[in-house]
């Protein structure tokens, strides 16, 4: 008896140890990996091994590094080890991780910029960014920072790549890639603005801007089981004396369902900062505390709560606000697990911040009778999410970006005779000055997108100040009052409707100014409507190109969802070809239109770090302006590609019938090349004037693309083009069309070309109707053509590296404004000597 009464004791001790031991070793990454950047020796820091990377690594691949060693102790006050040490890249580099265990990983990314050698790091500029989400772009630092990432990696590896800017060059101090327990960050949170739940956590790339202990010290990475360092919360609180300090450390719980170790160590539960009321229970303030925030991003933010300043449950309640926006009523963080100095925490989501600053408050409850006034807040972690474009970092940036040095070798890289490269290299000189100041202005023209029913938007729009006037000469009037709407389209006069879309009807509508404008007012609010309003903003506000339609202004007032564009004179390109009476357009007005809707799709694909798939792409959204110049409209679909959609097979297709991609439709996959599958759909279409899905024909006929296809195929093309067109299409500028469109509609993504690639073929087979030397007779100029062209049609579609070079050269001229077929004429001219 004794004795099996003392082996039970026994266990029981055993176990309560294992059970401690279990506890107070924490977690465990799978993934761990530490780098100590240019650094010959290994690097202890807090117990962590930071590996040496002073030669070739595993995990590096660059085409040059540079290592870097700083001779003086480190310029700020923060004197790790880790920050003596850099790798300097002058060209695009990846690390590349083999990943254990799919989940959320945390990537920290040291910089301390010092000088070495002819490099000042802190003059550098670069981008950071994996294959889903950009972390940093043009980033550059002053002075030593650890960025925090995190993000869920299911694919077996995870490559991070830095991207120099310009003639920049990219550095790096230490880099971690550690595995995140599964629980830390869960799937949904509570949304506030509208109140909801919002589900997809698990994909969004987080940044952590703010991680704050409340009432306390700074507790550092050697004390957080994940190796966090939280910071005191002293220069974030508005007015100091309103808020008083708490500490028990002793008393935090942990316990089941609630907040864990990982989720923040007892030195941060421990610690709060509490109402400074004086004893007096008419106490009525709020504590609260404020954030530099990038807007434009929602944020995931985390309280912490810890009732260490009870003595009895039941007996404090408060209320937390995130903005103005009360979040929490009422809480009771004694109510949590029926105990007090019991460990939790809440998540909530914003929606996408307008202003720059974020506050966070607590404060005394009206509601509960009796409440004694006071409020407390442990910790806080606020984290940036990514925005619809993949990206944690600021506005896109501009497609002039990508380096002269690449452009330049790419256009060695066609290896066509010295004097067209002169020629080319020349042109391509100038445009990059245009560029660049066409870049500059762009970056200027920026705007922010709002918060859907966000109260900020009113504040905004006081700036014009009787409510009516609303002008174009301020870069920043984005936000127009409704009532300058409404005034604008004359009481959205039912006569001045010239649109009729799946979101609403589109208004004719003129400014104060007397600026002609296209109104979109959305039906009245549905999810799906508000969602695709919301994305639109987000991509016209971040896209500005020659051949998009541009936003000038939004209106979120009274529950409207209205979107202000430039008015497009000459109104759809469908319009034109069918259907409305319109003059039809000659053949080389058409190669125009579609070669100007090329370039604004292909900056759409190509121009920021992540494609941008259009997703409806037909006649009715590309639109002509007064000079019939060709501009992308629509975006209410977009999405950033291309993985998205594999995962949420839910989102139903999308886009429109005629032009629907099969194998979109097949596999619910979404790529850029779903967009070039519906281009393919409009190019027939220009040709053949007619709709794309007419019930009314011949069965063999009612679809365009198949029926297209069919003479495609036999080659005889000219048998179904418009009549008003016959006899005027050269049959070479008709064939390279044909193949143009033919190659758009293949089977497979796989199989169809880039949008760079379209591009040229379209401005060829512009070139070959146009080609005329002057003096000479016509067949003898497309004889010349002809000599060259196995020159030029050398630059197949097989070989990628070669198309993305062709585009590099014609993406000079998109920004110039100059046609390519200068180029054209210059290779003519020149063999015509
Ligand atoms: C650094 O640490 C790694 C792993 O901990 C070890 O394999 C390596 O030999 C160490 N290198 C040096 C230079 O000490
Ligand atoms: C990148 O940043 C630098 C300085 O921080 C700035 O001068 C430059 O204009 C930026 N470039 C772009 C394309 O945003
Ligand atoms: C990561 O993504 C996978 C695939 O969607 C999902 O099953 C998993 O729950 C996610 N993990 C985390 C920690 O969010
Ligand atoms: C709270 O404690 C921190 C240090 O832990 C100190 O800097 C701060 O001044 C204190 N605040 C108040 C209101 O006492
Ligand atoms: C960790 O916390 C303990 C006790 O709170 C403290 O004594 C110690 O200095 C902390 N360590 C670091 C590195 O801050
Ligand atoms: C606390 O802040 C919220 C949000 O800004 C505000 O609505 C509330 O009136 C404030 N309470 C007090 C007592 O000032
Ligand atoms: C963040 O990126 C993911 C794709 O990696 C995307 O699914 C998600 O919608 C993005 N987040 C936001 C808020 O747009």
């Amino acid at each position: 008896m004794m004795g099996g009464g003392g082996s039970r004791i026994v266990i029981c001790v055993l176990l309560t140890v294992l059970i401690l031991a279990f506890l107070s070793s924490g977690f465990t990454p799978v993934d761990n990996y530490l780098i100590d950047c240019g650094s010959p020796t290994n690097t202890t820091v807090g117990g962590r091994v930071f590996v040496a990377d002073d030669s070739a690594s595993i995990f590096l691949s660059t085409p040059k590094s540079t290592l870097a060693s700083s001779s003086k102790s480190v310029t700020s006050g923060d004197n790790s080890p880790l920050y003596q040490t850099a790798r300097i890249f002058d060209e695009t580099s990846k690390y590349s991780f083999p990943i254990r265990q799919p989940g959320r990983h945390w990537i920290r990314l040291y910089f301390n910029p010092f000088v070495s050698g002819s490099y000042d790091m802190s003059s550098a500029s670069f981008d950071v960014s994996t294959p889903n989400h950009v972390f940093l772009s043009n980033f550059s630092v002053k002075t030593s920072v650890v960025k925090e990432f995190s993000a869920n990696v299911t694919s077996k590896d995870l490559v991070i790549t830095f991207t120099p800017s310009g003639n920049s060059f990219a550095f790096l101090n230490a880099l971690e890639v550690v595995s995140v327990p599964d629980e830390l960050i869960t799937d949904d949170a509570e949304t506030f603005n509208p109140a909801g739940r919002l589900k997809g956590l698990s994909w969004q790339a987080l940044e952590t801007v703010y991680r704050v202990n409340m009432g306390g010290p700074t507790v550092s990475f050697e004390n957080d089981t994940l190796g966090r360092t939280w910071v005191p919360d002293k220069s974030y609180l508005i007015g100091n004396n309103l808020a008083i300090n708490v500490s028990n450390i002793a008393a935090v719980k942990y316990v089941g369902g609630g907040a864990t170790r990982d989720s923040a160590p007892n030195a941060v539960y421990g610690t709060a900062i509490g109402m400074n009321s004086e004893n007096d229970p008419n106490s009525n303030f709020n504590v609260t505390w404020e954030f530099n925030v990038n807007p434009g991003f929602q944020f995931l933010v985390r309280f912490h709560f810890c009732d260490i300043l009870s003595s009895s449950l039941n007996y404090l309640y408060f209320n937390v606000y995130i903005d103005s926006w009360l979040v929490a009523e009422n809480l009771d963080p004694s109510g949590f697990a029926n105990a007090l100095a019991v460990a939790f925490y809440k998540d909530f989501v914003t929606a996408a911040t307008v202003s720059n600053k974020l506050r966070v408050s607590i404060g005394p409850t009206k509601t509960i009778p009796g409440a004694y006034p006071n409020a407390i807040l442990n910790g806080l972690e606020i984290m940036k999410m990514n925005n619809s474009l993949g990206s944690l970092s600021g506005p896109a940036p501009d497609v002039s970006d990508s380096s002269s040095k690449k452009n330049v070798g790419v256009i060695v890289g066609l290896s066509i005779g010295a004097v067209i490269l002169v020629v080319l290299a020349g042109i391509f000189l100038v445009f990059c000055r245009k560029r660049r100041r066409l870049a500059r202005q762009g970056n200027s023209k920026m705007w922010i997108p709002l918060s859907i029913n966000g109260g900020n938007s009113h504040t905004m729009g006081s700036k014009y100040s009787n409510g009516t006037t609303a002008t174009l000469d301020s870069n920043l009037g984005y936000c127009i009052p409704f009532a300058a709407v409404h005034e604008a389209t004359n009481n959205f006069d039912e006569s001045w409707v010239i649109g009729i879309g799946g979101f609403g009807k589109v208004y004719k509508g003129v400014l104060n100014d007397g600026t002609k404008v296209a109104v979109k007012r959305g039906n009245p609010r549905s999810q799906q409507g508000l969602a695709e309003f919301q994305t639109e903003i987000e991509m016209l506000s971040q896209f500005r190109h020659r051949h998009l339609v541009s936003l000038i202004g939004y209106c979120d007032e009274k529950n409207e969802m209205i979107l202000i564009y430039e008015y497009m004179e000459n109104g759809t390109l469908k319009s034109h070809l069918y259907g409305s009476g319109s003059p039809s357009l000659c053949w080389k007005d058409r190669l125009e239109i579609c070669i100007g809707a090329a370039r604004g799709l292909h900056y759409l694909h190509t121009g920021y770090a992540k494609a941008v798939i259009h997703r409806d792409v037909k006649s009715a959204n590309i639109l002509l302006d007064e000079n019939l110049m060709a501009k992308v409209a629509d975006f209410g679909l977009s999405k950033t590609g291309p993985e998205i959609d594999q995962t949420h097979v839910s989102t139903a297709v999308k886009g429109s019938f005629g032009y629907l991609d099969p194998e979109y439709f097949r596999r619910q996959q979404l790529t850029e090349k779903s967009d070039i599958y519906s281009f393919g759909v409009v190019l027939f279409e220009v040709l053949c004037a007619r709709p794309v899905i007419d019930p009314s024909l011949p069965r063999e006929m009612v679809n365009l693309a198949e029926w297209a296809m069919k003479w495609q195929k036999r080659g005889q093309l000219e048998e179904i083009i418009d009549p008003t067109l016959v006899g005027k299409v050269r049959p070479d500028s008709l064939r390279k069309f044909g193949e143009t469109a033919e190659k758009c509609l293949a089977d497979f993504g796989v199989d169809r070309p880039s949008m760079g690639d379209v591009l040229w073929n379209l401005e060829y087979a512009l070139q070959l109707q146009e080609a005329v030397v002057p003096g000479d007779p016509e067949d003898n100029s497309i004889n010349m053509i002809g000599e060259l062209s196995p020159q030029i049609n050398n630059f197949s579609h097989t070989d990628s590296s070669v198309s993305a070079a062709k585009f590099e050269a014609s993406s000079v001229d998109d920004l110039s404004g100059v046609s390519m077929s200068r180029v054209f004429s210059q290779l003519v001219k020149s063999e015509g000597r």
